[in-house]
């Protein structure tokens, strides 16, 4: 069944508070489940109470057994009808966690207890109105085997714990705040943990403890310092405090997604909590700051102001999104553009794919037929670019004014983005209502630049036009509001001071222009010689810029605008088009050449001292090659796979002697910080290596060599291996072997073991990459019962483009045969990979033809989920 935003109706009962007793069995658990509920209309509603692959044993009404003709039982839910007032229902139900494979609900992790709720698990722990705008009062005890299961949490405060019979014990959770249950959590099992009392800015201490199996003990010392800067950052920047006595965090292997906001017990994926130099690189740390930041900074964006319906989601995740990147970003300090560059990159090679695609969708779709298909790179990542949008355009402090009032008005409360937005503007004095068709209208906007400059009359005009094309079901745009930061350079590289016709004097340097109509124009005065133009600065809007530079320009604006963002804007354009051309040569069957405007400008960049690091290494790397795909007529990932490694090894072989000297002078000797200087450091070092060994250098095969057994951390190590592996050299069997005896036994590491070998290439007189994921699904370090192995293997292979769109066709024939497999296990997991086909039609000829073949296949599939099945039919343009 379709279900539409525009249906949404109050709910007709209100449940005052919950009381749940859980009997915890791997095999059945057992639940009594006692709510307090009042009707809240006069009308005769259905109690609904939604349930899924339960078992219920029996009901009552105050106490009494509920007769049969008052309820009706489906598989989807428990109705009772005649509740006229208030009364108390109890509902004794079981489940079982050990056949949970979904992860949804209560399930079995490494022996432990594990939830997840949100969006609909918990109606696949007992009968309850499942939905987000039913807030109530949880009161939890916990009975289990205390051998087994001596840690036993919920949220909120711990009330009372002790011993029971036949060596079970209880512990009593109540948690003071109102809540809906996708916030619910439950967690029992063999734990140990990091614990710290940390004073909040109200003086008040919080608890902070970090849970994980006994094994990862010393592996949580980066978390626990994330966490602390997280509750830090959120009351300087936002003055938003937390509320409870404590902060609970859990580490399980077994989560489907990243980790999971539930009201003072957070859940987490490992990959996002375990943490030392041996295994996480720069980059995990890094990602792990920003996610424990993301879900500590819902507690006030998402549990305390909460969503009336999941249309809304963007409400929390696009707004918490946008949370944790200023976070991030003002945790790296001078080199808060990097976090920019990584932001955007993953929008455009992501996001944009999506909008322009068969599942393109607003930030708040208006119909599903699966929720969880919705927790797309829309809804959080272009949902941040909307919140940062409105930043840009009403300021820092008049954002923050209009976040204030948001969440005055709405603790407590399950709102919608309506309410955000009205207090947006009310707080700023300003009207929303054309910036709030970002939120309806799907597809990525292009804005097409053009410029004038008139030597007599010292004027600069630009005039930008935009148009969005249509999507599934949005065949005619509006034009959206779009701010364009603009800056003019002139010939020395200095940004003019900006004076627009009818100013008195120039105001600043970068000017916010709001594009609002088809068509603007503005005209800046005193502008003696021609600028080149710097537009977009910092990337102020999730649009597609259209500007005609030229390659001199390109490179002029890689090495002098001071935007960072937009010198490693121009530097990428510059890369993208040259990568263009030679993709066309190939195509055609030609020799391509790299571009001498491209060379000088990478060896420019390359040297210089001024710029740290991590920017030269950002800005030097090549676009990814679904990049090089998106503005084709007809992807070849052949074509685009060779093209990308001529030019690489073009240049590793072009600036052989001083890209080995810059690798040898950016070692970081001594003990391994993860800071972002040393990890600057690393990763510029590490390009440089990539870029010889592509180029065949057998030096830099030495030394890489020499660094995989020498490293002292994993980014040193895996950079190493992963150049190494990509290469044709054959030390990279030895190299496998060596890495797969030293990282056994730790998943988090097998899986980055695994995603080495799926991304590769092919070598003449290798076996071929489809083979060796065959191979490593029986090594028995995979099982495609856990989502991260399918990730780490599976889709790291879906997306090795040349290797999984063989000419061959066995890439398609493995899709289906692992979605078939998924289907019977965890449908949230087969979903993702049913949607690596989605761009099916952008492909030749021959390789979409095979794709709609597997796609129409696996339409029956037996049992087919309809999550599954409303991904296939978009993407066959069914629905
Ligand atoms: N709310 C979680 C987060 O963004 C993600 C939950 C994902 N749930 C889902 N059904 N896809 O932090
Ligand atoms: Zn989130």
């Amino acid at each position: 069944a379709v279900i539409n935003r525009l249906d949404y109706q109050e709910p007709a009962f209100r449940v005052e508070n919950i009381n749940l007793v859980f009997n915890l069995d791997p095999v059945t658990t057992t639940v009594y489940n006692t709510m307090r509920i009042e009707p809240l209309t006069d009308s005769d509603h259905d109690l609904v109470l939604n349930g899924s692959e339960l078992e219920l044993a029996s009901v009552f009404e105050n106490g009494s057994p509920l007769s049969t003709e008052r309820y009706t039982v489906t598989p989807e839910a428990l109705i009772i009808r005649g509740i006229r007032q208030k009364t108390t229902i109890t509902i004794y139900n079981k489940f079982h966690p050990q056949a949970n494979t979904l992860l949804s609900g209560i399930y079995m992790s490494n022996g432990n207890f594990m939830s997840q709720c949100e969006s609909e698990g918990f109606r696949r722990i007992t009968y309850f109105p499942d939905h987000p705008d039913m807030l109530t009062r949880f009161h939890v005890e916990i009975r289990a085997d205390k051998e087994q299961y001596p840690i036993l949490l919920s949220n909120g405060n711990l009330i009372e714990q002790g011993d029971l019979d036949n060596g079970r014990h209880f512990a009593i959770w109540e948690d003071p705040s109102l809540k809906p249950c996708y916030l619910f959590a439950l967690v029992a099992g063999k734990l140990v943990k990091r614990e710290e009392v940390y004073k909040l800015a109200n003086g008040k201490d919080c608890l902070l403890q970090v849970w994980v199996e006994p094994q990862n003990a010393d592996k949580t010392e980066h978390t626990m310092e994330c966490i602390k800067r997280a509750i830090h950052w959120d009351e300087t920047r936002w003055g938003l405090e937390y509320d409870l006595d404590r902060f609970m965090l859990v580490a399980t292997d077994d989560f489907n997604f990243g980790a999971m906001e539930n009201k003072g017990l957070n859940i987490f994926n490992t990959r996002y909590v375990l943490a030392t130099p041996k295994m996480a690189t720069d980059l995990d740390y890094f990602n792990i700051e920003s996610v424990v930041g993301h879900e500590y900074f819902h507690n006030w964006t998402g549990d305390r102001v909460t969503l009336r319906d999941w249309f809304q989601l963007t409400l929390k995740e696009g707004l918490t999104v946008f949370r944790d990147q200023e976070f991030s970003r003002d945790m790296l300090g001078k080199s808060a553009v990097i976090k920019r560059i990584m932001d955007v990159r993953a929008l455009r090679s992501r996001q944009f794919p999506e909008d322009a695609g068969p599942m393109a969708h607003p930030i708040r779709p208006e119909s599903y037929r699966q929720i969880n298909n919705f927790y797309t790179m829309t809804v959080y990542e272009k949902g941040a670019e909307i919140y940062r949008m409105l930043q840009t355009m009403l300021g820092k402090e008049g954002f923050k004014k209009g976040l204030s009032l948001y969440i005055e008005r709405n603790d407590g409360r399950a709102a919608t983005c309506e309410d955000f937005i009205n207090a947006m503007a009310e707080a700023n004095g300003r009207d929303l209502k054309q910036f709030f068709l970002w939120y309806s209208q799907a597809g990525t906007p292009r804005v097409q630049v053009k410029t004038y400059w008139d030597p007599e009359a010292s004027t600069y005009t630009i005039v930008a036009s935009q148009s969005t094309p249509a999507t599934p079901g949005q065949p005619v745009k509006h034009p959206f509001v779009i701010p364009i930061a603009v800056g003019l350079v002139d010939s020395e590289g200095h940004d003019i001071p900006l004076q627009l016709e009818g100013e008195t004097a120039p105001l600043g340097t970068t000017r916010v222009l709001e594009l609002k109509d088809e068509e603007n124009e503005w005209t800046f005065v005193n502008v003696g010689s021609r600028p080149v133009p710097s537009l977009l600065r910092d990337f102020s809007a999730p649009v597609i810029l259209d500007y005609a530079y030229t390659r001199d320009e390109l490179a002029f604006l890689a090495r002098n605008d001071a935007d960072p963002f937009n010198r490693w804007d121009a530097m990428n354009r510059l890369m993208l088009g040259v990568l263009e051309d030679m993709t066309d040569v190939i195509e055609m069957g030609g020799k391509p050449e790299a571009d001498h405007n491209l060379l000088s400008s990478f060896e420019q960049i390359l040297t210089d001292e001024t710029l740290t690091p991590a920017f030269r290494a950002i800005t030097l790397q090549l676009p990814a090659e679904n990049l090089i795909g998106e503005p084709r007529a007809v992807i070849d990932p052949d074509a685009i796979r060779k093209a990308r490694t001529e030019l690489k090894a073009a240049i590793g072989r072009r600036y052989s002697s001083l890209l080995f000297k810059l690798a040898e002078s950016y070692e970081t000797p001594g003990d391994y910080s993860p800071d972002s200087e040393s990890a600057g450091r690393r990763s510029l070092k590490n390009l440089a290596y990539d870029y010889l060994i592509t180029g065949g250098n057998p030096k830099a095969l030495i030394a890489l060599r020499g660094q995989f057994e020498k490293a002292n951390n994993l980014t040193d190590k895996l950079a190493a291996l992963t150049s190494v592996v990509n290469s044709a050299s054959p030390a990279k069997t030895n190299m496998l072997v060596e890495a797969a005896k030293e990282w056994q036994g730790n998943p988090i590491l097998i899986n980055k073991w695994l995603t080495v070998q799926a991304s590769a290439g092919t070598q003449p007189g290798e076996a071929d990459t489809l083979t060796r994921v065959r191979q490593l699904m029986d090594c028995g370090a995979f099982s495609i019962k856990n989502p991260n192995n399918v990730y780490a293997l599976i889709l790291a292979f879906c997306n090795n483009e040349p290797e999984f769109h063989r000419k061959d066709g066995k890439g398609y024939e493995f899709w289906l045969q692992i979605l078939r497999e998924l289907c019977s296990v965890n449908e949230y997991v087969a979903a993702r990979v049913a949607r690596t086909l989605d761009h099916w039609k952008r492909y030749t000829p021959d390789r979409a033809q095979m794709m709609y073949r597997v796609l129409n296949e696996a339409k029956h599939i037996p049992g087919l989920p309809v999550g599954v099945q409303e991904i296939l039919d978009k993407s066959l343009g069914l629905t």
